[in-house]
C-alpha cells in the first residue's frame, strides 16, 4: 500500500536505505566545525568530483559557503559517539576538536585522528535544492588510514555489519 506524502513517511521509507556515516569538517576565518553527515556520495572520476547534501540552515552551510574548501571523514564502527557528538548542537558550546585528536589537512579542514578515511575537496559547484543544498568538491587529497569495518545508519540508528 503506498503512503501518504509526508515528511514522516519520506522520512520512514529514507531510512530503509542503509548508508555509511561521516563528519564533514571546514575552517572559516579560523573557526573549525564538523557536522555529522550521511549524505555523502562519490560524483566523478573524472575529474575526481564527491558531493554532500547540506541543509541550509545548518553552521555547516554557513561556513562551508565561506571556506569554499571542506574535509570528509569516514567513520569505522566506532565512531557512534563521534557521530552522535558532530549531530548535537550542545558541541557548539565548547571546543568541537580535541587536541591530539586531530590534524590539519591541505584543505585546512581538521582531519579526525579516529577516521577510517579522509576525503579533502574544493568547492566546485553548489546546487540550492529544497532545503539543502547539493555541495560538490573537487577532491584534492585523500587517504585510507586504516581498514576498519564501517559504522553505519539504518532505520534512525547505528549499526554494524554483521
Ligand atoms: C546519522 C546522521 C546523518 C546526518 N546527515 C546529514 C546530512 O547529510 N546533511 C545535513 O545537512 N545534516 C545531516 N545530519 C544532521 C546534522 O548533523 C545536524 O543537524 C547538525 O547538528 C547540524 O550542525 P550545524 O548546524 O552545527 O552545522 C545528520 C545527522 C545524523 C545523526
Amino acid at each position: 500500500m503506498t503512503q501518504p506524502l509526508e515528511k514522516s513517511s519520506f522520512r520512514h521509507v529514507m531510512g530503509h536505505f542503509a548508508s555509511g556515516v561521516t563528519i564533514m569538517t571546514t575552517t572559516a576565518s579560523g573557526r573549525m566545525h564538523g557536522m555529522t553527515v550521511s549524505a555523502f556520495a562519490s560524483q566523478s572520476l573524472d575529474p575526481l568530483l564527491i558531493l554532500v547534501s547540506v541543509e541550509r540552515s545548518t553552521e555547516m552551510h554557513k561556513l562551508v559557503m565561506a571556506s569554499r574548501a571542506f574535509a570528509i571523514n569516514i567513520l569505522g564502527e566506532h565512531g557512534e559517539g563521534t557521530a552522535r557528538f558532530f549531530a548535537d548542537n550542545a558541541r557548539l558550546k565548547g571546543p568541537e576538536f580535541v587536541e591530539g585528536a586531530y590534524h590539519l589537512g591541505v584543505s585546512g579542514a581538521p582531519l579526525l585522528n579516529e577516521a577510517s578515511a579522509y576525503l579533502e575537496a574544493i568547492v566546485d559547484s553548489t546546487l540550492e535544492a529544497g532545503d539543502h543544498s547539493i555541495v560538490v568538491g573537487r577532491v584534492i587529497a585523500l587517504e585510507v588510514r586504516r581498514d576498519a569495518e564501517p559504522l553505519i545508519y539504518y532505520r534512525s540508528g547505528y549499526r554494524r555489519l554483521g
